[in-house]
Formats: structure tokens, C-alpha cells, sequence
């Protein structure tokens, strides 16, 4: 197996900034060497070029964009973030996506998508599952599942839309923070969804496996979208919106084991590391060592 970094520093779609600093910290907190244990070969494909935020207005899209900030530059760089991954894939590489906000997965699930269908599983906090209609905070990496599943305004748009994802086969893993519009969205559409309560109460081996079947059936394989407010605060301080109550370090691991035995990674990423808010670049080395479980690396 290749695996091909591709980062993308983003910090549009989210609420406190610095996240766009995660692919640099994500690399010096050792991905590579971490990859390389896990008996992988690594490519580096650098980073895109993302404007900064002060250059930009933020409502430069408003009021077509509705209530999302930025909505013009993420779709920038989500198109070549597409793009790449779509490329990578077509090299028989596997695309490894760093953020950045959680709005770059908009970009990661279209691109694995294209030529294919794909099941996606997100383990996270959050559903983000919002639209520019139903947004309370305007901020984009709150809507990355509902824009590729062309939810509300993101229906028919282009370069937000992965139509090779159904709704089937989304799972979400590890919720504790949903907005009430979301709660209805999972409910109408019927998302697998499991939430810290599902984990304490079935345990988190039995529902990262049915997280990873779900996301999996007859589809050509999985796209793993890992925001690291996922975990619990104390083991991953360095994100923009922690939530008390996440999964342990050692569940977090297990929960990759399984993603790595379920044998139908397509694509990954790693987002929402925000180094300036980190303690000692520990978030960073977690989501390498993570992504290292992921990719096979065991003790023995
Ligand atoms: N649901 C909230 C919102 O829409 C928080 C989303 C947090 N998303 C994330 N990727 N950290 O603003
Ligand atoms: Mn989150
Ligand atoms: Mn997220
Ligand atoms: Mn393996």
C-alpha cells in the first residue's frame, strides 16, 4: 500500500483560527515515520495553496451562500482537493487528507467518489450534517456530511455533491453535540448513527464493526473522516470546538484496529488539529498514531 499525504490548511470553516496550521504540526508530530511503522509507503504531496482568511470577505458569496461563511474559497479548495484525491486514487495509492477544518471533507468525499461508490464513517463530535438554512454558527465545517449528500441548498451543486455516496451507507461514530435540525436530518434520513451512549452501552469494538459494515456494503469502499474532537478534550485539547465527554485514547485505538481489519479504507483524513490551541503538539502526534492503527500498525 501507498499512502499519499495531501494537506489542506484551511481555517475557513471554522470558529477560532489557527487550524490551518494542523498539516504542518500533523507532519512534525511524525506522520510519516508513524505511517512507516505501519509497514506503508508514504508520499508527501505537500500542501494546496489556500489564501488566507484576512485576504478574503468572508460574505463575499451572501446572500446566495445563505449563512456560510467563506462559502466561495472552500469550494476552491475543495475542488482541487477533489481533484488530487480523485488522482491518487487512480494511481491505486491511498489519498491521506490533512486539515484544516472539517470543510475540507467536502472536497475528500467528492473526490473519492468520483468513478465510484463509497460509504463514509465519521467519527466525531459533531454530525455536520448542517445547511447554510439551518447553520447556528455560519460555519462550514459544520456542513461537510450534508453538502456531499447534497443536502437542502448544497442539491445539484457541483462541486459539493458526491453522488456516489448514499445515504445508506453514512455512518456517524461517537456523537454528543447535535444540533436539533441534525437530530432530524439522521432521523428522516434514517443515517446510522451511533452516540457516546451507543459506546458505553454496546462498547466501541462492536460499534466501529457495525459502523464499518454499514458504511461498507456493496460499495467499492470507505471513506474514514477522523475530526479529533472525536476524543475526549483531555486526550485531544488541540481542536476549535472540544466537547466533554469523547472517547479514550485506548478506544480511539481500537476503533482504528477495526477500521484497518474491516479492509475497505479507501480514503482518509485527518482535521480540526488546531496547534495553537494544543498542548505540546499532543493532539498532532495522536492523529499520526491513529492514523498509523489505522493503516495496520500493530505491537506484535
Ligand atoms: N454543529 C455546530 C455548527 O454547526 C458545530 C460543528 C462543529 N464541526 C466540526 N467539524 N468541528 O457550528
Ligand atoms: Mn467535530
Ligand atoms: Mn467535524
Ligand atoms: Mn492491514
Amino acid at each position: 500500500t501507498t499512502v499519499r499525504i495531501i494537506g489542506a490548511p484551511t481555517d475557513y470553516g471554522a470558529n477560532r483560527r489557527g487550524v490551518d496550521m494542523g498539516p504542518s504540526a500533523i507532519r512534525y508530530g511524525g506522520l510519516a515515520d508513524q505511517l512507516g511503522s505501519a509497514g506503508v509507503d508514504v508520499v508527501d504531496a505537500g500542501d494546496l495553496a489556500v489564501p488566507r482568511a484576512e485576504e478574503r470577505d468572508p460574505d463575499a458569496d451572501a446572500p446566495s451562500a445563505g449563512n456560510a461563511k467563506f462559502l466561495r474559497e472552500t469550494a476552491d479548495v475543495c475542488r482541487r482537493l477533489a481533484d488530487e484525491v480523485g488522482g491518487t486514487l487512480t494511481d491505486g495509492a491511498v489519498p491521506l487528507g490533512l486539515g484544516g477544518d472539517h470543510s475540507i471533507a467536502i472536497g475528500s468525499l467528492v473526490g473519492s467518489a468520483r468513478d465510484a461508490d463509497v460509504g463514509a464513517v465519521w467519527f466525531d463530535a459533531h454530525a455536520d450534517l448542517n445547511t447554510p438554512s439551518t447553520t447556528p454558527s455560519g460555519n462550514v465545517h459544520g456542513m461537510p456530511l450534508a453538502a456531499a449528500l447534497g443536502l437542502d441548498e448544497f442539491a445539484g451543486s457541483e462541486w459539493a455533491t458526491a453522488p456516489g455516496l448514499s445515504p445508506e451507507n453514512v455512518a456517524l461514530v461517537g456523537l454528543r453535540s447535535v444540533d436539533e435540525a441534525e437530530v432530524e436530518v439522521i432521523r428522516d434520513r434514517g443515517f446510522a448513527a451511533y452516540t457516546m451512549s451507543d459506546i458505553d452501552e454496546r462498547g466501541i469494538t462492536d460499534v466501529t464493526e457495525e459502523a464499518m459494515a454499514t458504511a461498507g456494503a456493496g460499495v467499492d469502499g470507505v471513506h474514514v473522516s477522523l475530526d479529533l474532537d472525536w476524543l475526549d478534550p483531555k486526550e485531544a485539547p488541540g481542536v476549535g470546538t472540544p466537547v466533554r465527554g469523547g472517547v479514550t485514547y485506548r478506544e480511539a485505538h481500537r476503533a482504528m484496529e477495526i477500521v484497518d481489519e474491516a479492509d475497505s479504507l479507501r480514503s482518509m483524513e485527518l482535521v480540526e488539529v488546531n496547534p495553537t490551541l494544543d498542548q505540546h503538539n499532543e493532539t498532532a502526534e495522536l492523529a499520526t498514531e491513529l492514523a498509523a492503527s489505522a493503516f495496520g500498525k500493530r505491537v506484535l
